[in-house]
């Protein structure tokens, strides 16, 4: 099975550019920019990531942030999270990356995109690595700096499909970003929302409902309200989950308490990403092997993961065709 995991096409749709950070790069960047960090070793940095609930990782995510200051940062950042992708047969990945998080602090926003598209061209043409690129605003700051984001977003329309929203999800509501989102889809963006990661059921209709999201990121919490799961099921809104992340952050105490298989067999297009792997120790055949080790999955169900994440992607049908043939075979061939 572990071989069957590591091989089977995978589509990631969660994944946080700036939660690819290795600690190696961490330390190699902080030392090419003389930025200074709280660290000297690369087991000083794994001995901080104990996190006890979303906040307790923010903290630390947006302190390793700092040390990424020019393009090639953002470019060598984002070629070591595609080379992974290769690794784990990941064939087409849609990225978040979190732009107030480096405006705040002085970064232009071009630098920070211009680096990550980059990278993300090389990957079409040298890896087979097809992407979208997906810009979130921090939910921690204010309408107006999201605003200016927005802003700053028009010029890069053509390398930017949606925008999403993350960050500390409790004490700020999804209305607080509702005049925003209505700007970005008459811009012509798509849009994403985090939800019921460790918020109530109630954030994911919000998200529906005031953002017009064509997915939900996380979602887990979907479960405290029957006849939203019924909703999700019937309208194949699909969830973006992150098991690694769940478990790191005590969503769920243990992998066996993870509900996301019984949102599969339910129907739900659930999706397994991995969110923050460099922080929450797993890309995504970690994620795989870490669900299919708690709950004995089937290869039909596990390749269903990978056929969920096709229909909830933003590529095109016939890319989407493809992908789906392509998985098929896979499927056929090991079974
Ligand atoms: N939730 C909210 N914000 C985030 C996350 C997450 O899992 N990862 C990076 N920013
Ligand atoms: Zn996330």
């Amino acid at each position: 099975m572990k071989e069957f995991i590591q091989s089977l096409p995978k589509i990631e749709l969660h994944l946080h550019i700036e939660g690819t950070l290795e600690p190696e790069l961490m330390l190699e960047l902080a030392e090419r920019n003389n930025v200074r960090i709280p660290f000297n070793s690369i087991a000083e940095i794994k001995n901080a990531y104990n996190f006890h609930n979303l906040q307790s990782f923010l903290d630390i995510y947006f302190q390793g942030a700092d040390v990424l200051i020019n393009e090639q940062d953002f470019f060598d950042l984002t070629w070591a999270y595609l080379l992974r992708c290769q690794e784990d047969n990941v064939l087409h990945t849609e990225v978040f990356f979190d732009p107030q998080a480096h405006t705040e602090r002085g970064i232009c926003f071009d630098i920070v995109v211009n680096g990550i598209h980059r990278a993300l061209v090389k990957a079409t043409t040298e890896l087979g690595i097809s992407s979208k690129l997906i810009m979130c605003f921090l939910r921690h700051l204010d309408e107006e700096s999201a605003f200016k984001a927005l802003e700053s977003a028009h010029v890069h329309k053509d390398k930017i499909i949606a925008v999403g929203l993350d960050s500390t999800e409790v004490g700020n509501p999804v209305g607080k970003f509702e005049r925003v989102f209505k700007q970005a889809i008459e811009q012509g963006f798509l849009t994403v929302a985090h939800a019921g990661e460790e918020g109530p059921a109630h954030n994911i209709h919000d998200a529906l409902n005031l953002l017009q999201v064509s997915r939900i990121d996380h979602g887990v919490r979907c479960s405290e309200d029957e006849n939203l799961v019924k909703q999700l099921i019937t309208e194949r809104i699909p969830l973006t989950v992150c098991p690694l992340s769940n478990i790191k952050l005590n969503v769920f105490e243990h992998m066996e308490l993870h509900n996301i298989v019984t949102l599969l067999r339910r129907g739900v297009c659930v999706t397994i990403n991995s969110d923050d792997p460099a922080y929450f120790g797993g890309y995504m055949t970690d994620n795989f092997l870490a669900v299919n080790d708690a709950h004995s999955l089937s290869k039909t169900e596990l390749a269903q993961f990978t056929f969920n994440a096709i229909d909830a992607s933003f590529i095109s049908k016939s890319e989407k065709k493809q992908l789906k043939m392509l998985t098929q075979r896979y499927l056929d061939l090991h079974q």
